[in-house]
């Protein structure tokens, strides 16, 4: 059972066990060069490499990747095709290398509207890397913090039919067994590129009590140093979870 940031006080460190990203900006990255957008989000996956990499090197233990929102759907049809073929493209390549590095690689969101080629790559890519635990890279695809909430709460009740007569019974730790990232820590650092301020439906649920940092870079920049910078702006943060200040100190000198 992961720890609940809202029922318990979570352990932290110097370097965040989880970190979750938005990794917005491609698109700017890409106009500013006068180039299509998709080449912003071919770059995007380098950026990506760079950072499982750095975060594999620095200890991170969850890295959860929000790389195409339920949302995403509006765009052009021919910006979601090439988003689509860069995701087939990155499982056939990266796998691999990823299973060497001892990465153990999720998709998550709902994954029924895209193409029976592309979940018969995600499922081969999550049960090659099943028995990795070095880094548990996520990405989120087709995913929504509302949604999540929603499938939970639907397949909770579909579980326990009984709750519907008693949902005095439902707690935090009963509906977020049902979360799609339940066996994860919630994230300690959130990080979005681009500019932009806004959690964008992403991890409503689990972002309770996460660090937010937000940087100008657009994505295809970032890399190991802009991590780095992250994880020193986080390491200036007080996680005081509710309490005041006093009380860290004192629960920190213990
Ligand atoms: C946001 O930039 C980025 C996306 C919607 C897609 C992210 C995808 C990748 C980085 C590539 C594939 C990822 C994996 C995990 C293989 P934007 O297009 O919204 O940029 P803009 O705000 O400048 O328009």
């Amino acid at each position: 059972m992961t720890i609940s940031s809202t029922q318990a006080i979570p352990q932290t460190s110097a370097i965040p066990e989880h970190v979750a990203i938005i990794m917005d900006g491609n698109g700017r990255w890409a106009t500013r060069r006068h180039l299509p957008r998709t080449a912003g989000h071919a770059k995007g996956v380098q950026a990506v490499r760079r950072v499982v990499e750095a975060c594999g090197r620095r200890g991170v233990r969850y890295l959860t990747l929000f790389a195409f929102s339920s949302e995403n759907w509006r765009r052009p049809a021919e910006e979601v095709s090439l988003l689509m073929r860069l995701f087939v493209q990155a499982l056939e390549r990266e796998v691999g290398k990823l299973d060497g590095q001892g990465v153990r690689l999720r998709v998550i969101g709902d994954l029924s509207p895209f193409e029976p080629r592309l979940r018969d790559l995600i499922e081969q890519a999550q049960a090659r890397t099943a028995h990795n635990d070095r880094l548990h890279l996520s990405v989120c695809a087709n995913y929504g913090g509302r949604w999540d909430i929603l499938q939970a709460t639907r397949r909770m009740l579909a579980d326990n039919p009984g709750l519907v007569q008693t949902p005095e019974r439902i707690d935090e730790a009963t509906l977020s067994r049902y979360l799609s990232m339940a066996w994860a820590p919630e994230p300690d650092l959130f990080i979005r590129t681009g500019g932009e301020q806004r959690i964008s439906n992403y991890l409503i649920w689990q972002l309770a009590y996460t660090e937010l940092f937000f940087t100008d870079r657009y994505w295809p920049d970032f890399g190991a140093q802009e991590l780095e910078e992250a994880f020193e702006w986080y390491r200036t943060r007080e996680r005081r979870f509710g309490r005041t200040s006093a009380q860290v100190d004192a629960a920190d000198k213990r």
